[in-house]
Parts: structure tokens; C-alpha cells; sequence
């Protein structure tokens, strides 16, 4: 949540440079943004607007900066204080002199403030952030810094000692960035619980909370770990633990391509991205399947067969879109014959205390950021139990606090609703689910090979479901006034009912409902009226009668029924609508099944004119709890 943005380098460039990452980390929080920055004199320029980062763009065009060359930047999602200009990051101390931009909750901020008043500070927004600033000007204080006194040379160790010890004084989540405008020849950062990661380049650097707002300048990344300082100089980084103790770290470089995160002729990137779940698939599945992928796929995670068969369960835990993959690889596990539970990580306290070294928990996240699955899996490796991330985000948090890592391959993904990241996260548990199927003898190398067979095939099935938007879109504009959806459907593909429901409530702001379909009979029947929207997840298999009775049962209270099924099961199911796909095997369904409810959610929203790519009230990545 928010996403925070820091510059140092060439001075014609830096409030554009800032802008620009600003754009590209909106995804993270819209509600209002800002920057500033301080030239070689100790000018400091700041600007900050309600809204989006256009509004603030053509605000700095208006009143350009003069020579700036270190600065931060900050698009929010709000935790304290209303969206508004005031509440906007940056923040500044009393003086106007520091200057701070923030990620996450400073949980003791009240008892900062309260002692911060009571000393004559003056505050000028309800933020838990402000106090940052206004600590370090005591901090800097306490340091018997007089302004006009301090020698040049002094600057940046009585910032950096400044700064650390403010951070001793912090409690909670942070990613920080701040300046000092006496100080223009440093940016420093921080991080505590929320994501932070350094960009290198030649005579500049950067700092941000993910890498896409600096990819366009340079793929060289220094990822920051909990409880690390970095201070940032035009030709230099360097790292320290909150403890002052030098650290050295390594980069690495990233293979994404700053185009790969851009809209690439569609109309949104959620539509861009849903057809990109072809390729998804293909790059989480290539060359990790049985069996011949087999030892790669175990290298890659440092999960041998033995330790595979060992485990007494296997229990998932995510938050979102995430937890409805969880929710199929349950159904899969169980399906091979291994214990399996699945949970939403704010929920999953008081049951990560009860496991131990015989559960394998497996942690799914897109953005390998989320405060609650990390929180999760903090709570479940403390209790003694193992912990495989499946992610997609190469050094996120998640992956540096997880035993095992399961890389999916879809590339970035910007849409605030997830849909390739879902696709990926679903190969990539019937990866998972295949391996240990043979490892504990419940799959031979015939089943594996048709297994492998059948999940190559899913790629070419997707393109082939994808043909189908036209139709998915005319059906959904036929929709797109109601206010009220159900969604139905069985076994695998419960979860995808619920999925469905999701995607639309997301970005169309309509109430929608996803249920197992036999539940339906035990009170939600009742809210079915004369034509309300009732999509129902019907494939081929072994729930598909049972699917039929239930359709049946809300066609007489005046459900609309729209059908997903394929060309068998289109056979038993008496819809209004039908949305065919092309048949795969059973289990594999939901991987096809997904992909009409993604599109119908798309043109509902379509047709209402909503803000497809950034929803109201949401974030792309949920960093606080
Ligand atoms: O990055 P993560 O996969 O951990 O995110 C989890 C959820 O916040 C995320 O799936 C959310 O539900 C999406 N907006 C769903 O489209």
C-alpha cells in the first residue's frame, strides 16, 4: 500500500524521474500524491495534490522546480487521515526542512505526537507520518546541530545518525524515504515489514518500493531487508543495519523489460493481462513438469521427493485471488490422497499455532508483499512448520522469509484485479500437486505423463477460450445495469465461483455472491428474484448432475442463468446463456473455467464506465494489516 519513490542524480532530471516512477507505482494506492526535492543550494521544492498523479503532474508543469537534485515521491492509499492535500505525503517537520515519505503504520505514532505536542511541535496533518519528521528534528536537535554551525563535511553522518536513531523510536511497518534539505547530497531509506529496493545506475540512483518505478533507468537492484538503511548518494550506495553496522549486499538484475509492464495496445492493462494467460501458463509450467522436470522443478524449490512424502499435510494460506487458488490446490492435494486445509492468512492465527515440522505450508502471493500472508507465515515458521511461497515477485519479502520458493512466471502484472498472477498461481500448484502425487506413489509415470500432457495443452486451450470474448462481452453489456450476481458451482471449481464474484465486485462495484452451488438450498435461494444474473460453473465431471439439480432449482425462482460448461456438459445443463469451453480433464478445469468470468467482470465494468485499472477503496499490493 502506497508506493514510495527517491531520486538522487542529474538536477535537470529529477522531478520527472519522480513523476514518472510516481505513475508506474500507482497501482499501489491512488488517493493522493506528492514530491519534493532540494537543489545544490538547499532550495526545497514541494508539491502534492488530492487524486492521481496527472493532477500533480500538471502541477509541477506549471511551477517547475529550479536544479533539484535529490528528491522522494509518494502516491498513497490512505490507513490515517482522509485523502486529501494535507494528509498527501510528503510530510515535513516544523521547520519545513525534512522531509518524509512513507509506507505503512506507525503504531505508536499517538504516544510520539502526544510527547512531540506537549514540546511546542506543530503538526499539520492527522497522519501517523508526520511524526516521522518531526522526531527526527528532535533527533537532529539532540545532536547540538546548529544550522548555520555545522561544517559541510559533518552533513550526511549527522543526518544518517539522526535518522537511525529515529527509526529506534518507531514502532510498526515502514518503508521510508527522506531528505534533508541541508543536506542535498543524500537520500536515505529504511525498511521494517514493508518492501524497499535500490536501483543503481551510473551517477544516479534510486530507491522505491518496487522496481517498476526504475526499471526504465536501470535493471541493477539492490533489494533491502528488514531492518537495513540505505543511503543513497548520487555515486555511491550504501547499506546499515538499524544497529549502524555496515552491511554489504549484493544486486542483481532484473529480466523484466519496462514495456512488459505497459498497456501494449489494450485498452486496460486487466484486459492486456488476461491475454497474457496463455503465456502465463506455459512460462510457470515449462520445463518443471513430470517426468522429465522433476529433479529441476525440486532443485528449484529445495523440496527432494523424500521430504515431499514426509509431510503429514499440507495446509495453504493466502489473502484474495491468492486464496482462491489455495482453495483448488486443497481440492487437489486432497484429490492425491494428502491432508490439506486452506486459509485466509488474516484469519489463520490461532491454527499457524497448532502445526509443526509435519505440515508443509504453502504461502501464495502475486506480489510476495502482503502483510497478512506474511504475518502468516511468520506465525507459521515460528510454530515449527516449513513454509513454500508460491510468488511472483523475485526477492519479495515472502521469498526471503520462506523455506521453499515456487516461482510463477507471468510477468509483472499492473491490473488491481488479478488475473494472470491467479492463472500462474494455479499452474504452478499443479506443479506442486503432481510432484507430490509421485513422490508419495499416488501418480506412476503413465499418469504423470498424461497429467504433463494435459497441463501442456491448457496454453493452447486458453487462446482457444479467449476466442470467445465477443460473446462473453455481448452477454455481460446485457447485464451490465444489474446490481445483484450469483455465482454457482462445485468441487475444483468452487473456488472459481468465488473468484468470479470477486473480479466483479472489484471493479464494478456491484454486490455479488459466489457459493458452493448445494448450499444454495440452505438460505441463499432466497435473494433469487425475476432476472437476477446467475452464472454457473458447470463442466463435464463428477459434480456436473448435481450442478444440473442446483441450476434447476434457481432457474424456478427466476434466476437468468449464463452456463459455463463445454460441448457434453452443455448437454445436461438447461441455461439461458452458454459460455462452451473447450473440454480438458476434469481437475485441470478451473485453469479455463476462470477465464469467462474474468472477461464478464471486464465488460460489466466496461459498460459502467468504471475505472477498470485502479478501483475505488483498493491497492494493488496490501501491505498493512
Ligand atoms: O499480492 P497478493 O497475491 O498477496 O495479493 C493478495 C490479494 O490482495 C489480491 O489477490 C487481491 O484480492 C486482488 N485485488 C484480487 O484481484
Amino acid at each position: 500500500m502506497c508506493g514510495i519513490t527517491g531520486y538522487i542524480g542529474d538536477n535537470k532530471k529529477t522531478t520527472e524521474i519522480l513523476i514518472d516512477g510516481l505513475k508506474r507505482l500507482e497501482y499501489r494506492g491512488y488517493d493522493s500524491c506528492g514530491i519534493a526535492a532540494v537543489d545544490a543550494k538547499s532550495a526545497l521544492y514541494l508539491k502534492r495534490a488530492s487524486g492521481r498523479v496527472d493532477v500533480l503532474a500538471k502541477l509541477v508543469a506549471e511551477e517547475p522546480a529550479r536544479g533539484p537534485q535529490a528528491g522522494v515521491g509518494h502516491t498513497r492509499w490512505a490507513t490515517h487521515g482522509a485523502p486529501s492535500e494535507d494528509n498527501a505525503h510528503p510530510h515535513t517537520d516544523c521547520a519545513s526542512q525534512l522531509v518524509v515519505v512513507h509506507n505503512g503504520i506507525i503504531e505508536n505514532y499517538l504516544d510520539l505526537k502526544e510527547k512531540l505536542l506537549a514540546a511546542g511541535h506543530k503538526f499539520k496533518s492527522e497522519t501517523d507520518t508526520e511524526v516521522i519528521a518531526h522526531v527526527l528534528e528532535d533527533k537532529l536537535k539532540s545532536l547540538h546541530v546548529q544550522e548555520k554551525a555545522i561544517r559541510s563535511d559533518m552533513l550526511e553522518p549527522v543526518f544518517f545518525e539522526a535518522f537511525r536513531r529515529t527509526l529506534a523510536d518507531l514502532k510498526g511497518s515502514f518503508a521510508l524515504s527522506v531528505i534533508w534539505a541541508k543536506c542535498p547530497s543524500m537520500v536515505l531509506g529504511a525498511r521494517l515489514h514493508s518492501p524497499l529496493v535500490v536501483g543503481l545506475g551510473k551517477g544516479e540512483n534510486f530507491i522505491a518500493s518496487d522496481v517498476s518505478a526504475f526499471l526504465k533507468h536501470t535493471k541493477r537492484v539492490i533489494f533491502m531487508n528488514d531492518g537495513e538503511i540505505a543511503a543513497v548518494k548520487k555515486d555511491s550506495v550504501d547499506f546499515y543495519t538499524f544497529q549502524g553496522k555496515k552491511v554489504a549486499k549484493e544486486s542483481v538484475t532484473i529480466q523484466w523489460d519496462s514495456t512488459m509492464a505497459e498497456k501494449g495496445g489494450y485498452k486496460h492493462f486487466m484486459l492486456k493481462e488476461i491475454h497474457e494467460q496463455a503465456e502465463a501458463v506455459e512460462n510457470t509450467l515449462r520445463g518443471r513438469l513430470l517426468p522429465m522436470g522433476g529433479d529441476i522443478l525440486n532443485a528449484e524449490m529445495g523440496l527432494t521427493a523424500a521430504a515431499m512424502k514426509a509431510f503429514a499435510s499440507v495446509q495453504f494460506v493466502a489473502c484474495g485471488t491468492a486464496y482462491h487458488a489455495c482453495l483448488v490446490g486443497r481440492v487437489l492435494f486432497e484429490n492425491f490422497g494428502v491432508h490439506a486445509g486452506a486459509d485466509v492468512a488474516s484469519e489463520f492465527t490461532d491454527r499457524a499455532r497448532l502445526l509443526d515440522k509435519h505440515t508443509l505450508v504453502v504461502a501464495i502471493s502475486q506480489s510476495g508483499e502482503t502483510a497478512d500472508t506474511l504475518f502468516a507465515v511468520r506465525e507459521a515458521r515460528a510454530a515449527g512448520a516449513k513454509v513454500l511461497s508460491i510468488t511472483n515477485t523475485v526477492g519479495s519479502t515472502l521469498t526471503r522469509e520462506s523455506d521453499h520458493v515456487l516461482y510463477t512466471h507471468c510477468g509483472p502484472e499492473i491490473g488491481v484485479a488479478s488475473t494472470k498472477a491467479f492463472l500462474g498461481q494455479l499452474a504452478a500448484i499443479y506443479l506442486l500437486a503432481g510432484h507430490f502425487a509421485a513422490a508419495r506413489g499416488r501418480m506412476d509415470a503413465g499418469d504423470a505423463r498424461k497429467y504433463a500432457e494435459d497441463l501442456l495443452k491448457i496454453p493452447r486451450l486458453i487462446e482457444e477460450t479467449l476466442e470467445q470474448e465477443k460473446e462473453i462481452a455481448r452477454i455481460a453489456e446485457g447485464f451490465a445495469a444489474s446490481e445483484h450476481f450469483l455465482f454457482i458451482s462445485r468441487h475444483v471449481n468452487y473456488p472459481i465461483a468465488l473468484e468470479g464474484a470477486l473480479k466483479i465486485k472489484e471493479i464494478s462495484y456491484v454486490h455479488a455472491e459466489g457459493y458452493p452451488a448445494g448450499e444454495m438450498k440452505h438460505g441463499p435461494i432466497a435473494i433469487i428474484y425475476k432476472g437476477m444474473p446467475l452464472l454457473a460453473v458447470a463442466p463435464s465431471g463428477r459434480a456436473l448432475d448435481l450442478m444440473a439439480g442446483n441450476i434447476e432449482e434457481a432457474k424456478a425462482r427466476g434466476a437468468d442463468v449464463v452456463a459455463i460448461v463445454d460441448e457434453a456438459s452443455r448437454k445436461t445443463v438447461r441455461a439461458s446463456r452458454y459460455i462452451t469451453l473447450p473440454k480438458t480433464s476434469e481437475l485441470l478445469t478451473p485453469l479455463l473455467t476462470v477465464i469467462p468470468l474474468q472477461l464478464f467482470a471486464y465488460y460489466v465494468a466496461l459498460a459502467k464506465k468504471c475505472d477498470i485499472d485502479k478501483p475505488r477503496n483498493l491497492a494493488k499490493s496490501v501491505t498493512v494489516r
